[in-house]
């Protein structure tokens, strides 16, 4: 008998394609509506496999309505939608997909530090909304980007990747992570901060750490007091890092400069949220890794993961939690 697998979102042909060929495979068949608890809770009660988006809580509730299940494949990186010590405690493996989406994600948040500096997105709704009268010295003026300094937050896969693009802007680099990584300093040619110096210290200060509640609103009020007048803060990693309303009152006050965000506390964020309603902010609907290319490799990533556990072979990418 096929062993019964879940998806909860539509998925690309190819990669439905792959787990049909082996598997019972049910789906949520909607593109933009994650699936409902209730049905959640329903669904798994016979499966061994659950294919999840970041979008789906797994938590203790939904392993116990899944006696069977084996593998947990999560097509994101971050997994901080799943409680991973009550799949462990099940003896249920837990997947995401490192590395495929690096170069992409690294992209979109040098762009949206780029935008930020820039003024890309407030420069086009002037120019839109007709306020072009004329060419004007100070007119829509932003900040360098080559030759300044940009400090880290995490340095990791992407973090690493980040560092290529900030180089080829004679950016000088500075980082902070939970581990030090003395050969990463000489690799990098970049230096180690503790996140009060970095804080201080950056123009720039892009966050690329994973979600705990270790790190739950470590942008706040007195983080934003250190930094600098002219900084620019982006966050490609996940919403909960910073205090949003502390980085409403930052920009409004003229306490740093600008910020860009590809993810928020609450997603999708509310259209009337405060932060929506200040020039000085780019924001993304969570598109950090969103190329077709990378898209499709996650997607397989995470297909394989599933394939491989259901078949009695190791995970590639099994989620070890430190
Ligand atoms: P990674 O390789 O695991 O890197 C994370 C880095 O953060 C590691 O160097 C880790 O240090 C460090 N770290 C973890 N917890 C820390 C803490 N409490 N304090 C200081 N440093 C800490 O992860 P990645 O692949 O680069 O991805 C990073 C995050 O980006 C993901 O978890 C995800 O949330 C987010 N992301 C977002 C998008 C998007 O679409 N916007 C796309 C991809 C990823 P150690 O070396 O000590 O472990
Ligand atoms: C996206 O946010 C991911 O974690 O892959």
């Amino acid at each position: 008998m096929k062993k019964k697998v879940y998806i909860t979102r539509k998925l690309p042909e190819e990669i439905l394609d792959k787990l049909l060929s082996q598997f019972d495979v049910g789906m949520w068949e909607e593109e933009y509506i994650p699936v409902p608890k209730d049905v959640l809770l329903k669904e798994v009660e016979d499966v061994d496999g659950l294919f999840c988006l970041l979008t789906d809580t797994i938590d203790a509730e939904v392993l116990d309505h899944a006696p069977n299940l084996k593998v947990v494949t999560n097509l994101a990186v971050g997994y901080n939608n799943i409680d991973i010590q009550a799949a462990s405690m099940r003896g249920i493996i837990v997947t995401n997909t490192p590395g495929v989406l690096n170069e992409t994600t690294a992209d979109l948040t040098f762009t949206l530090l780029m935008a930020a500096a820039r003024r890309v997105v407030e420069a086009s709704d002037f120019l839109r909304s007709g306020k072009w009268g004329a060419w004007s010295p100070m007119q829509l003026t932003g900040q360098d980007i080559y030759g300044s300094t940009l400090g880290i937050i995490g340095l990791g896969r992407i973090g690493e990747a980040l560092v290529k693009r900030a180089k080829g802007f004679d950016m000088n680099i500075l980082y902070y992570n939970r581990t030090r990584k003395l050969e990463k300093e000489t690799e990098l040619d970049i230096q180690y901060a503790e996140l009060t110096d970095l804080l201080q210290q950056s123009d720039y200060i892009c966050i690329l750490l994973p979600y705990s509640s270790e790190v739950h609103h470590l942008i706040g009020k007195e983080a934003f007091s250190l930094m600098k007048k002219n900084a620019i803060l982006i966050n490609s990693a996940r919403g909960g890092i910073v205090d949003e309303e502390a980085l409403y009152h930052a920009l409004k006050d003229g306490q740093i400069w600008a910020a860009g965000l590809d993810v928020f506390e609450q997603e999708p964020v509310p259209v009337n949220h405060p932060l929506l309603s200040l020039p000085n902010i780019v924001t993304l609907p969570h598109i950090g890794s969103a190329s077709v290319k990378t898209r499709l490799a996650m997607a397989h990533l995470a297909a394989d993961n599933l394939v491989n556990v259901l078949n009695g072979n190791e995970p590639i990418s099994p989620v070890v939690s430190k």
